[in-house]
């Protein structure tokens, strides 16, 4: 069992420096086994759900090595037909890319259903339906979802998502580069990492374009080749350390970002009333008056990412008036409200709609990380809190922040990491 312990009530000052997007990377990597040769990928966040990948891959045959904590070369040519380690997938909600990758390089898949963070029902149907559509029988018997193409191979197709979906998006795009034909994603998501990953695969011999708008073409290829690709900064790091900034107060440098990227949160921290300037690849806030109330829908790509909703959450925990959250993506991702109000916020939760009437101060306690992004929100809490607060289940949080402790000490946040063996770990030991 990880927990985080914060003492808080000082100001953030300094530099930090983002990492990879996980949620490119996790898209990225199972990806690779459509690849014959050599892969090198750059700036690949050092992270429990990428770690879990690297090693999903590996046992599935893939040549894994590590160049240095963020470079790693993936050599998937010698990758036999296999079904992925249930125990591994079971626990990385990603694993669902894997299916595409398995259905696009062997003609069928067999992977268990993900898990992953948990906040409500996450169907994989727009997956199905994009598979479907490229001609791929789908059936989920006994937990795994299996996909097989037909005789003559995948064939290229119009798909219509029903919802926005960034998984869907990605997966069809993977399942479909070695179709024969056209395929058309219409209705896709636009996020940035929708874009990393059609620029990895064209980097491999790919022909897609039109990632980044609501149509996306794919040109069937016979196959693809080696090469080096660098990941994207991530858009939801960048933003958590400038909403720690905002929220705890400071003067923080925030490095290797795309600042385009951050567009709706810089203009969401603005009108709280943090200063923020923009740099090439570079943000600085600095936050030094109480923040003011505003209101905020998540959207997809290019609204207020749903992944930056309870870091926000804090802000306005803190700032003064009352603020709306409208949560337009997940059914029930406000728990971490429950544990803010623990400390001393003012938060009614219902359903979708939080209101949030902003108090002075923050008082440190035990709280919990419901999830990745919960957990970094109670990591910012506890940073603004007067006195100490320790985060419990911060092992979310490690799914997602490359060394989190590491960056806010760098900043001069009081905080540890403190490990204890698992009860169960110990009971069955005893
Ligand atoms: N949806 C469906 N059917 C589908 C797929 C999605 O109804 O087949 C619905 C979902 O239930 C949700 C909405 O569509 O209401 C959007 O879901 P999406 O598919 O975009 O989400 P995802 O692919 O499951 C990824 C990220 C999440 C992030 C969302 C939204 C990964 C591994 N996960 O999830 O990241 O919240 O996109 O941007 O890329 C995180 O990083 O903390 C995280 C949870």
């Amino acid at each position: 069992m990880v927990k985080y312990v914060i003492r808080g009530g000082k100001p953030l000052n300094g530099t930090v420096v983002i990492s990879g997007a996980k949620n490119a990377a996790v898209g990225i990597l199972p990806a690779t086994l459509l690849v014959q040769g050599v892969c090198r990928i750059e700036n690949v966040p050092d992270i429990s759900d990428i770690r879990l990948l690297l090693q999903i891959l590996d046992e599935m045959g893939a040549g894994i090595r590590r160049l240095s904590a963020n470079t790693v070369e993936i050599d998937c040519s010698h990758v036999r037909d296999s079904v992925a380690p249930i125990e591994l997938v079971r626990r990385i909600r990603a694993s669902y890319y894997l299916i595409g990758a398995q259905l696009g390089r062997f003609g069928h898949a067999k992977v268990a259903l993900p898990g992953g963070c948990n906040f409500g029902p996450r169907p994989i149907d727009q997956h199905i339906k994009g598979f479907e559509a490229i001609g791929a029988t789908v059936e989920l018997n006994n937990g795994y979802v299996c996909a097989t193409a037909p005789e003559n191979g995948l064939s290229g197709a119009r798909v219509n998502l029903d919802v926005v979906s960034v998984g869907a998006t990605m997966n069809i795009m993977i399942g479909a580069v070695l179709a024969s034909g056209t395929t058309y994603i219409e209705n896709a998501a636009k996020e940035p990492h929708i874009v990393d990953l059609a620029n990895f695969l064209n980097a491999m011999g790919a022909k897609i374009s039109g990632a980044g708008t609501d149509v996306i073409k794919i040109r069937g290829v016979r196959s693809l080749h080696g090469g080096f690709y660098s990941i994207i900064p991530d858009q939801i790091e960048a933003g958590t350390y400038m909403a720690a900034a905002a929220a705890a107060g400071g003067d923080v440098l925030i490095q290797n970002v795309i600042p385009k990227h951050m567009e709706c949160i810089t203009a969401k921290l603005r009108e709280m009333g943090a200063k923020i300037t923009e740099y090439e690849d570079a943000i600085r806030v600095v936050s030094n008056s109480r923040l003011r109330r505003a209101n905020v829908k998540t959207l997809p790509y290019p609204g207020f990412p749903t992944d930056m909703q309870s870091q926000i959450g804090v802000c306005m925990a803190l700032a003064r008036g009352t603020s709306i959250i409208t949560e337009s993506i997940y059914d029930t991702r406000f728990r971490y409200c429950g544990e803010l109000n623990r400390m001393g916020a003012s938060i009614q939760v219902d359903t979708k709609v939080a209101v949030i009437d902003g108090v002075e101060k923050l008082h440190g306690c035990a709280v919990k990380a419901c999830d990745l992004r919960a957990g970094a929100a109670m990591v910012i809490a506890g940073i603004a809190a007067d006195g100490v607060t320790t985060v419990e289940d911060a092992h979310y949080i490690e799914r997602g922040y490359e060394t989190m402790i590491e960056k806010l000490r760098g900043l001069g946040a009081d905080i540890t990491r403190v490990e204890t063996p698992d009860k169960e770990a110990v009971r069955s030991a005893g």
